[in-house]
């Protein structure tokens, strides 16, 4: 047990365990109350009548029903007349050393400008608006700016592919997509114009397309399509009121992976998202006035969404946008990063964690890092050892270190430390925050109780920043969330509840893979892979990977008239074949071809033995008395011994 820093605790919003269990029980009996106080943190143009309205056999969730407000409004204008001076962000770029502060009065005069220049392009309140941006303040200006004017914005991370972002577009049906001409990360281009001329060719949806300018490359533009952002902005003036939504008007969608093969847009709303971002970051991050706060997350993801943007801008923070990754120009950037502009409070992914980590403590103890206060981890379970490493060389012993579970449906931090508050013990994610109630259930759906026990992570009643639905699909979001165990939302995580009632994420418990702290479902990359010509049949898994945590390892078998292929060559196609139709991160470590894959007699393929052949565990295979033909397993095992 690491117990809670008695100089954190004296000055944090919540100073014991005590206090913590008092406040979380309150929240639970009375979500209503609860709830009510912290939403009376942000400004409403005019007040709810009702707080929560939660059905969850309808799969129906209101909160704050008849409250107005506006989440650029919260995040930006009611914060200029007391802090205006203040920066709000305060952009790194690639470039080391070089950052842009920018205001509130500032983001409030270059929100208002991107805000009438959508509006000059027919944009009108619920329009949906496709965001493939890199890490420059224009995102975050766009974001806030399709926030003022009620449309809803989908972010696409500037990672994805052609094939991905045209896929997105036409899911939400995006009648304006904003790029830039290019991207730069790690001292390297991203052609982001060129992939989206690729995306919206011959789309007749797509009217406008706003570009950015980041850096000096020429880019084609097409004639009565494509616009210079900064061309535009110049035309508007910088005053634009705010649209006064509903508390339960859509802000965003972003789209995630699930087990099959189409990503989910899963839809937020503003009242209860905007609330329960704002509260969770105020407590979680221990948040304070003077605070200088770094997510070093990309917008692109939901942790971007709620940690970068709204959640610090709806507190009134200076949140910090890193263009950048963790190894550029070396591995002790973050750290330069938070010498340089003075940052209190650190939020990272486990698996950046480990990549910086193995260059070694020097990296870290050449920087001061004199003003950090907080560390926080997200995106996987954080290794014991790098919990360790990230708690006693990153935070000289002095800093709380906050592992926090969540997910892109549930908006917000749902399983944590509190900076003071919370023993931590290094992976485990703790305690659930306020209004969060989780439960176990084994795999019919009875709950587990009691501790020291295991099964799969559901939550029992609504919270705030809860999703809505999955964009157009409502019927899917009922059936992935809520009817497996009926009456709960189910995560898709096993968890194991310890004899103290700390929760410890174990992993997906579905077919989805978590590669470097992001979602990817075996069934898109399966579906990538049977794309390609030469293709029969693919079966990915996930194999422990030493940086990513948990990398993809693809079997595929090949049509006939490719057996005499040469093998490496197709490998490497194949690898690349993903990258193209999905986007780097989906790309797999290795495509072994197979002459069969293990199935079952009624031809489900035994995920459980390519598994252990991908980790290269070929010898306690287990029980494959049930296959059909188990020699396939010597096969698919020999196949992965010549390949590596
Ligand atoms: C999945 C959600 C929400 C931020 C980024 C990922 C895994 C997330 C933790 C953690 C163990 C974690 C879960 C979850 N996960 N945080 N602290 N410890 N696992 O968002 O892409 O929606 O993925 O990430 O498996 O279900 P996402």
């Amino acid at each position: 047990m690491y117990e809670p820093k008695p100089e954190i605790s004296d000055h944090s919003h919540v100073s014991s365990l005590d206090v913590y269990r008092r406040m979380y029980e309150r929240s639970i009996d009375d979500p209503a109350g609860f709830w009510a106080e912290q939403a009376e943190s942000l400004t409403w143009f005019h007040p709810w009548e009702q707080v929560v309205d939660r059905d969850f056999d309808a799969v129906d969730f209101s909160w704050f029903a008849g409250g107005q407000l506006n989440a650029a409004y919260n995040c930006v204008d009611r914060h200029v007349a007391e802090r205006g001076d203040k920066t709000a962000i305060i952009w790194a770029a690639d470039e080391p050393g070089v950052y842009e502060h920018i205001t509130y009065r500032q983001l409030q005069r270059e929100v208002g400008r991107v805000a009438n220049v959508l509006r000059a392009h027919g944009v009108r309140k619920g329009d949906r608006v496709c965001i493939y941006l890199p890490m420059i303040p224009d995102l975050a200006y766009v974001m806030l700016a399709c926030a003022r004017i009620g449309a809803i914005h989908s972010i696409v991370f500037a990672g994805f592919s052609a094939d991905s972002l045209r896929e997105r577009i036409l899911d939400a049906g995006c009648k304006v997509l904003v790029t830039a001409n290019e991207g730069l990360r790690g001292g390297k281009t991203i052609p982001l114009k060129a992939t989206s001329d690729r995306a919206v060719d011959g789309l007749d949806l797509v009217e406008t397309v706003l570009v950015s300018q980041r850096t000096d490359t020429e880019v084609p533009m097409t004639e009565g399509r494509d616009y210079w952002l900064h061309e535009e902005t110049a035309k508007q003036r910088a005053t634009c009121p705010a649209e006064w939504m509903d508390a339960e008007d859509p802000l965003f969608i972003l789209y995630t992976s699930g087990s099959t093969g189409q990503p989910k847009g899963v839809m937020h709303t503003t009242g209860g998202y905007m609330t329960y971002a704002a509260t969770t970051h105020k407590y979680v991050f221990d948040v304070h006035d003077d605070d200088v706060y770094f997510c070093a997350a990309d917008i692109g993801w939901i942790t971007g969404h709620s940690y970068i943007i709204y959640g610090p801008l709806a507190n009134g923070a200076t949140t910090v946008m890193f263009e950048s990754t963790p190894l550029y120009p070396d591995a002790g950037r973050y750290w330069r990063v938070c010498d340089d502009i003075g940052v209190t409070i650190f939020y990272t992914a486990p698996t950046a964690l480990r990549a910086v980590h193995r260059h070694g403590d020097e990296w870290v103890t050449k920087y001061g890092r004199k003003s950090l206060r907080v560390l926080g981890s997200v995106g996987e379970p954080i290794n014991p050892e790098v919990w360790e490493w990230y708690h006693d060389v990153v935070g000289d012993k002095r800093c709380a270190v906050v592992d926090t579970w969540w997910q892109t449906e549930t908006g917000g931090i749902m399983i944590t430390p509190l900076p003071g508050a919370t023993p931590c013990k290094p992976g485990s994610a703790t305690l659930p925050f306020f209004g969060v109630d989780p439960l176990l259930v084994d795999d019919e759906g009875n709950e587990i109780e009691g501790n020291d026990v295991r099964g799969n992570l559901c939550i029992r009643a609504s919270w705030p920043g809860q999703a809505r639905t999955i964009y157009g699909d409502h019927a899917r979001f009922k059936d992935v969330y809520f009817t497996q165990f009926p009456g709960r939302y189910f995560t898709g995580d096993g968890c194991r509840r310890d004899e103290d009632g700390y929760y410890w994420i174990t992993g997906r418990v579905d077919d989805v893979i978590n590669v470097s702290g992001h979602r990817m479902g075996t069934a898109e990359v399966e579906s990538a892979l049977v794309a390609h010509n030469a293709v029969a049949e693919a079966a990915v898994v996930g194999f422990p990977h030493e940086i990513k945590g948990t990398g993809i390892f693809a079997y595929v078998i090949v049509k006939p008239e490719y057996d005499d292929a040469d093998a490496a060559e197709l490998s490497a196609t194949l690898r690349q074949q993903v990258r193209t139709v999905i986007g780097a991160i989906a790309m797999p470590e290795a495509v072994v071809v197979v002459p069969g894959l293990p199935k079952t007699r009624s031809g489900k393929i035994m995920r459980r033995i390519l598994r252990n052949i991908a980790a290269g565990e070929f010898e306690d295979l287990g029980d494959i008395t049930t296959l059909a033909d188990p020699a396939v397993v010597e096969q698919v095992v020999e196949a992965r011994r010549a390949a590596t």
